[in-house]
């Protein structure tokens, strides 16, 4: 990555994973191995963990996400969480957009785009997934799919409030598959990504978003990746979960 432009920054998305003592106990071990990480550190955790992962990372390098929140300020929407509950509890990120919830959840360009509007009216900072499937990549067809979903993902979203976001490019065939992209497929859409922002709010604010990685990353092929010129840290799913692991990442991030 660019370090001059972009601090790395490395975040874990627990997924429905971890009670709340496992919880406790996998931020306990983590803390030590991240003191002092030259980039961002942040966990992303399951709603029921947010209390406790608040607690145990108070006066750390570690920040705190939720893995997703709804649009509506409140109301009759059951099961759902708002940005403002999020930012009451003092969550500082939110994922917004993941695959799995576009997958299994219904969501869509259009409910991301009014969770990311929701998300940045209370305050968080979001972590902003794009990707393309399998079969699209398969259909050469990968560009138009990311440009599209990070132009409805940020309508309306000011110059301003681009500080905010953080992009995370994931190819979905390489999330949780063990199947990483190469370095070079990664840096490539990246960069593509970059240019579509660089069409939105030109080249300052595209050299200083921080877009991010993720499918697979993992202790062993974490430094190839993050040494891309166009990939400014990672979301990391399943290794996240060891905290060797993750630390390595971090570490790797902070070179
Ligand atoms: P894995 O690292 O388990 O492939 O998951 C990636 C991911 O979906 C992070 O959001």
């Amino acid at each position: 990555m660019n370090k001059n432009l972009r601090k790395a920054v490395i975040a874990g998305n627990w997924k429905m994973n971890k009670t709340r003592p496992e919880a406790k106990a996998l931020i306990e071990e983590l803390k030590p191995l991240v003191a002092g990480a030259d980039c961002g550190v942040v966990i992303c955790v399951p709603y029921t963990n947010l209390e406790t992962a608040l607690e145990a990372t108070k006066g750390t390098n570690i920040a705190v996400g939720a893995e997703n929140c709804h649009w509506a300020e409140s109301g009759a929407f059951t099961g759902e969480i708002s940005a403002a509950m999020l930012k009451e509890l003092g969550v500082q990120y939110v994922v917004i957009g993941h695959s799995e919830r576009r997958q299994y959840f219904g969501e869509t360009d259009v409910t991301v785009q009014k969770r990311v509007r929701a998300a940045l009216d209370a305050g968080l900072q979001v972590i902003l997934c794009i990707g393309e499937l399998l079969e699209q990549r398969e259909a050469g067809i990968t560009e138009e799919i990311v440009g599209m979903q990070t132009k409805v993902a940020l309508g309306g979203v000011t110059e301003a409030e681009l500080k905010n976001i953080i992009l995370a490019y994931e190819p979905v065939w390489a999330i949780g598959t063990g199947k990483t992209a190469t370095a070079q497929q990664a840096n490539e859409v990246n960069h593509y990504i970059r240019t579509v922002v660089e069409g939105l709010y030109g080249k300052a604010a595209a050299d200083a978003i921080t877009i991010q990685y993720g499918g697979s990353m993992n202790a062993k092929n974490a430094e190839e990746l993050l040494d891309q010129p166009d990939v400014d840290g990672g979301l990391i799913g399943g290794a996240s979960l060891k905290a060797p692991d993750f630390a390595a990442i971090v570490k790797a991030a902070s070179r």
